[in-house]
C-alpha cells in the first residue's frame, strides 16, 4: 500500500487555510474542569442518558462563553474560508499518574479513567449543538467515547488500533448515509509525539467547478478495515462530494476507494479519485502535533482525518531513542438530529446507530 507523501516546506506554504487554533485559558479549563467534576457527581456516568439529553443546556450553562461563542459559530460555519477543524489547546489537565501504564489494547482500558474527559467532550459536543451517538459499526457500539490506543496486534492496519502504517486521510465512517456530524479527538497523551494529520474540503480552489464528477454516484465506498465487506455492498454507489455545489462536503476514505485492491471502481470513478487525490494529497496538513490534554475538534464533512505512521511507546528526542507511555486518544461522534437518522437508531435508544452501510441496517439489529 503506498504512504501519505510527506509534505515539505514548499507544499506546506501552498496549504492557505489552516485549522483555528484555540489557547484555553487557566481559567476556562478551570470552569470545565468544575463542570466535569459537577456532572460527574450528579450524573456518574457521561453514558448517562439523562445527561445526554440535556447535554445542550448543561453546556451552555457550564462552557465559557468564548467556546460556547466559538463552538455555535463552528456548527454552521460552511463558508469558503472554514476549514473543518478547531483545536481547543489545553482544554482539561490530564492526571498522567492516574491514567497509568497505557493498557496493551482498547478491549482491557478501564473506561472509568476516562470519565471526567467524556464529560469536557460531550459539553463541547453539547455546544455545537450536537449530540453524542454510538455506532454499531465501531465496536459494536462501545459507548460514547472510544479510547484509540496503538494495539502490536494490529499495528499494520488502517484503523485507529494501527501505528507501523500511515492512516490515510479519510472522511470519519464514509461508507454510512449517517455518518457523524461531528468528532472530537481528546488527547489523553501523546509521548511519541506523533502529529495529527487533518485535510479540509476547503483547501481546494475551486473544487465544484473542477472536479464536477465527484458529484455524481458512480463511486463505491467500501466498509473500512474494521468490517467486513460482502460483495453485494460493493454494488452500492454514491457521490464524494454533495450538499452545496460551490461550497460542497465530502464523504471519502482515500485507502478504502482508492487504495483498496478488493474494491474495483468503474474506470470512470477511477480516473476521477485518482485526478482529487493528486490534487489533496498535496493539501494535507500535519504541522500540528497534539498535547495531552488537546481536543480536536472536527465537521466531518468538511474534514479528513489520518495520522502518519509511528512506533508506539518510543520517542525519539535529538535522534535518541527513548521508551515513553503508548499514546492515548478518546474519539467521540454526534449528530445534530436525531430525527433525520431515526430509520438507523435502535428503537428504545435513538442515540445508537445500527446503519451498516450506505443507508441499509445491520440485519440482526434491525427489529431490536
Ligand atoms: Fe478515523
Amino acid at each position: 500500500m503506498n504512504s501519505i507523501e510527506i509534505l515539505d516546506k514548499d507544499s506546506i506554504t501552498a496549504v492557505k487555510l489552516l485549522p483555528a487554533a484555540i489557547e484555553i485559558t487557566s481559567q476556562e479549563r478551570r470552569m470545565i474542569k468544575d463542570a466535569a467534576v459537577h456532572l460527574h457527581r450528579k450524573y456518574g456516568s457521561y453514558e448517562n442518558r439523562d445527561f445526554i439529553r440535556h447535554v445542550h443546556q448543561l453546556a451552555s450553562y457550564f462552557l465559557p462563553e468564548r467556546i460556547l461563542n466559538i463552538a455555535a459559530d463552528f456548527a454552521s460555519d460552511f463558508s469558503k474560508d472554514q476549514y473543518g477543524a478547531l483545536i481547543f489547546k489545553g482544554l482539561m489537565d490530564i492526571d498522567q499518574e492516574e491514567i497509568g501504564i497505557t493498557p496493551s489494547n482498547w478491549q482491557s482500558a478501564d473506561s472509568s479513567k476516562f470519565n471526567l474527559y467524556g464529560f469536557a467532550c460531550a459539553l463541547v459536543h453539547g455546544a455545537l449543538p450536537s449530540k453524542p451517538v454510538q455506532y454499531y459499526s465501531q465496536r459494536k457500539g462501545g459507548g460514547l467515547i472510544h479510547a484509540i490506543i496503538p494495539d502490536e496486534k494490529m499495528r499494520e492496519t488502517q484503523t485507529g488500533s494501527g501505528s507501523a502504517t500511515d492512516l490515510y486521510v479519510h472522511t470519519e465512517d464514509a461508507f454510512l448515509k449517517h455518518q457523524a456530524d461531528f468528532l472530537s479527538f481528546m488527547y489523553i497523551r501523546n509521548e511519541e509525539q506523533v502529529p495529527s494529520t487533518l485535510y479540509s474540503i476547503r483547501s481546494h480552489e475551486s473544487i465544484g467547478e473542477n472536479f464536477k464528477p465527484l458529484f455524481e454516484r458512480i463511486y463505491k465506498i467500501p466498509k473500512d478495515a474494521n468490517l467486513e465487506t460482502d460483495t453485494n455492498e460493493e454494488e452500492t454507489l454514491d457521490s464524494v462530494l454533495y450538499g452545496n455545489f460551490r461550497l460542497p462536503f465530502m464523504r471519502f476514505d482515500a485507502a478504502e476507494q482508492l487504495f483498496n485492491p478488493d474494491i474495483q471502481q468503474s474506470e470512470e470513478a477511477h480516473h476521477c479519485l485518482s485526478e482529487f487525490w493528486e490534487e489533496a494529497r498535496h493539501l494535507i496538513y500535519s504541522n500540528f502535533t497534539p498535547q495531552a490534554g488537546d481536543v480536536i475538534l472536527v465537521n466531518n464533512h468538511l474534514c479528513a482525518h489520518g495520522r502518519s505512521a509511528f512506533r508506539a511507546g518510543v520517542r525519539n528526542i535529538d535522534g535518541v531513542e527513548h521508551q515513553c507511555q503508548r499514546r492515548i486518544m478518546l474519539r467521540m461522534m454526534s449528530k445534530v438530529s436525531l430525527i433525520d437518522m431515526r430509520a438507523h437508531t435502535l428503537t428504545d435508544d435513538p442515540f445508537f446507530v445500527i446503519e451498516e452501510h450506505l443507508g441499509k441496517n445491520f440485519q440482526q439489529l434491525q427489529n431490536v
